[in-house]
């Protein structure tokens, strides 16, 4: 076992998009666990866009961490020295850690995990945080006309890919939205869903009107920002809108410098009869346990697919949280240490 703990710590506030220089690394003593507790390694560290928003200057109504303070976050680790009986040296449990080579627990905040089941990865995704959320935001807030026009934002990330597919699951037609023909053809010939449109491309507007000609009933957003007021027009009567995350306006907590067009929203909310709804995941971890048997078992009957990209080392993991803001990932992004 190394001597040492390295840690990532949030050195300053971002004003804007968060920069490699807004980490620092520390070392700190790998901490001894006690009677009751667990020290454990962590071998798979996820990254995700709600840690923009712990770093301050940003667009949540959440306080943000202190300077020097380790980024938190969940993690699969492995289980080094247990003075706990309900963990043994060797199991796998999923931490919420966050960026830091070993982490200390009374094994109250720790979930085991098997991996003869699923490949470990999976309980950071697909059957971890990031699937429970696209689950919760897909059953427990949408009461959708079935073949209703379902659109999901950042359609080819994390959550947004499994939400579309629950919501075709749910006999649903499926618009996702996300940037670059690449991520297009994957929703489309991959994921199955009814069409895709690049918000990048030039004819993104045409796209769109293509793809909505019957309008939105039911809109699963992840984004915010310009795009969401570029689906504004297509909002049908009794359009339900469940609002996951706004990841376009994490950075920029302040208005916008274009056109106010929160008259027009209000009035479409008003005239149109729509329904909007946010949530936390946090308030429904109790579901883990519904959610786990049945995405288990769409996953292993290939219903739910899913991506994963893996960047090495635990000195690149700022740089690969930063890639969730321009979109160079596909799927679950985690960071693998050696
Ligand atoms: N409510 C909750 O409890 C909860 C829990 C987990 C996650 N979330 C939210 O769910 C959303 C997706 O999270 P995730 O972990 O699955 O990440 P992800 O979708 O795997 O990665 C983020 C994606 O967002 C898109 N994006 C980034 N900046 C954008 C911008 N300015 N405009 C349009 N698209 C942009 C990018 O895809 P493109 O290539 O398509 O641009 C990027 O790949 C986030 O808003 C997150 O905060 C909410």
């Amino acid at each position: 076992m190394k001597a040492l703990n390295r840690q990532i710590v949030l050195a300053a506030r971002p004003n804007g998009h968060a920069r490699p220089s807004d980490f620092e690394f520390v070392e700190r003593p790998i901490p001894v666990p006690g009677d009751g507790e667990v020290l454990f390694r962590n071998l798979l560290i996820s990254v995700d866009p709600y840690q923009r928003n712990l770093m301050g200057n940003a667009s949540t109504e959440l306080p943000p961490i202190d300077i020097g303070q380790t980024m938190p976050g969940p993690t699969v680790a492995v289980v080094e020295r247990s003075g706990n009986p309900e963990f043994a040296v060797g199991d796998h449990v999923v931490s919420w850690s966050g960026w830091r080579e070993y982490g200390l627990s009374d094994g109250s905040d720790l979930m085991k995990v098997d991996p003869e089941a699923a490949p470990l990865s999976t309980a950071l995704g697909v059957l971890g945080h990031t699937g429970l959320t696209a689950w919760i935001g897909t059953t427990r807030f949408l009461d959708p006309k079935p073949g209703g026009t379902f659109v999901v934002t950042a359609a080819a990330g994390s959550v947004g890919s499994v939400a579309a597919q629950i919501a075709k699951l749910r006999g649903h037609r499926v618009v996702g939205i996300a940037g670059g023909p690449e991520k297009v053809r994957y929703l489309k010939e991959e994921l199955g869903l009814d069409e895709a449109v690049d918000y990048k491309a030039p004819d993104f507007a045409e796209q769109l009107a293509r793809a909505l000609p019957d309008g939105i009933d039911t809109l699963f957003e992840n984004v915010g920002g310009r795009l969401f007021e570029a689906l504004m027009p297509y909002f049908n009567m009794k359009a339900q809108i469940v609002i996951c995350g706004t990841i376009a306006q994490y950075a920029f907590p302040g208005a916008s410098d274009g056109p106010n067009r929160l008259p027009e929203l209000l009035k479409a909310f008003l005239y149109r009869f729509i329904v909007i709804r946010g949530f936390s995941l946090t308030d429904h971890f109790d579901a883990y346990p519904e959610f786990a048997v049945e995405m288990r078992s769409w996953v292993s009957q290939d219903r739910i697919r899913y991506r994963e990209e893996f960047v090495d080392g635990f000195e690149n993991i700022p740089g690969a949280f930063l890639r969730l803001f321009d979109g160079s990932n596909t799927g679950k992004l985690i960071a693998r240490l050696g």
